[in-house]
């Protein structure tokens, strides 16, 4: 008795896990159920992003950025009033998950991110005049090891290979002769083995027969922290990392 019940319990959560990895995979789009208390007065024919796209998040938080997206008819003037709904894979929530578009016909909600690391295909959809117009938007949720991977990155690269300044860190990017790419330049790191970019984080530029104001780290980073570096720019890397032999299904 004890025995069938435990056989149960395990196919029921390994069906689980099938359920959500297939969930994720296929974006899962359900439609929501129609909206109760929300009364569209308008319509658009676009819809935009206005800020708040490519955010890179921690597994099972909320961004840091509110998600805003815009309504727009054919001339590209904003219209006020339209529906707007928020979907995503499984484990994804918006706060709220529909809304009319305010006066500058925008519509702004709050996006917590889903438990499984990597890359989420958000959408957001108005009804339009003659068929729904639909823009998607990409977030990714960083794991414990990628998330371990961006705060080194925060902490002794970004200065250099990040050109925005924040309140945090001002930019020596702008100093530099030699230009270092973004870790989420995916065209150029993509391209980099991993062996590759341990022996120019270790090693520094010339390592690699590059310049010599990319510093060595091999005194001051652990093997993990090198590794937890790497799976952090594969994590945020535009276009997406595809490690060679992986086979990807076809939606
Ligand atoms: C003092 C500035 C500086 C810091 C700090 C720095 N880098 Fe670099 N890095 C560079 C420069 C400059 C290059 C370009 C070298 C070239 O192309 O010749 C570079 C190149 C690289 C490359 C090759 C890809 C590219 O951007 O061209 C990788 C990977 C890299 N750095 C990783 C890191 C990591 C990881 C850290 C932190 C542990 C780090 N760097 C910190 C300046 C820096």
């Amino acid at each position: 008795m004890m025995k069938r019940f435990a056989a149960r319990i395990t196919f029921r959560s390994s069906a689980w896990v099938a359920l959500l990895a297939l969930a994720t995979l296929a974006g899962c789009k359900q439609n929501a159920p129609p909206v109760p208390g929300l009364k569209a007065t308008a319509a658009g024919t676009a819809i935009v992003e206005s800020s708040g796209g490519h955010q890179v998040g921690v597994t099972g938080t909320a961004l840091s950025d509110p998600l805003v997206v815009q309504v727009n008819d054919d001339q590209g003037t904003a219209v006020p009033g339209a529906l707007v709904e928020f979907h995503g894979p499984a484990g994804v929530s918006f706060d709220p998950a529909a809304m009319i578009t305010d006066s500058s016909g925008q519509a702004t909600t709050s996006v917590t991110l889903g438990s499984i690391a990597g890359r989420y295909q958000l959408s957001a959809v108005t009804p339009g005049k003659s068929r729904p117009v639909t823009l998607d938007i990409v977030a990714t949720a960083l794991g414990y090891q990628q998330r371990l991977g961006s705060i080194l990155a925060d902490k002794h690269c970004n200065r250099c290979h990040d050109p925005e300044s924040s309140p945090q860190r001002v930019s020596n990017y702008d100093n530099l002769e030699v230009k270092p790419h973004p870790f989420t330049e995916g065209n150029t790191l993509n391209k980099m083995s991993d062996a590759d970019l341990t022996s120019i984080i270790l090693h520094g530029g010339p390592a690699l027969n590059r310049s010599a104001l990319m510093p060595s780290y091999g005194n001051t980073l652990s093997a993990a922290d090198v590794r937890a570096l790497i799976a952090y720019t594969r994590a945020v890397a535009d276009p997406p990392y595809q490690p060679a032999g992986t086979v990807y299904a076809r939606k």
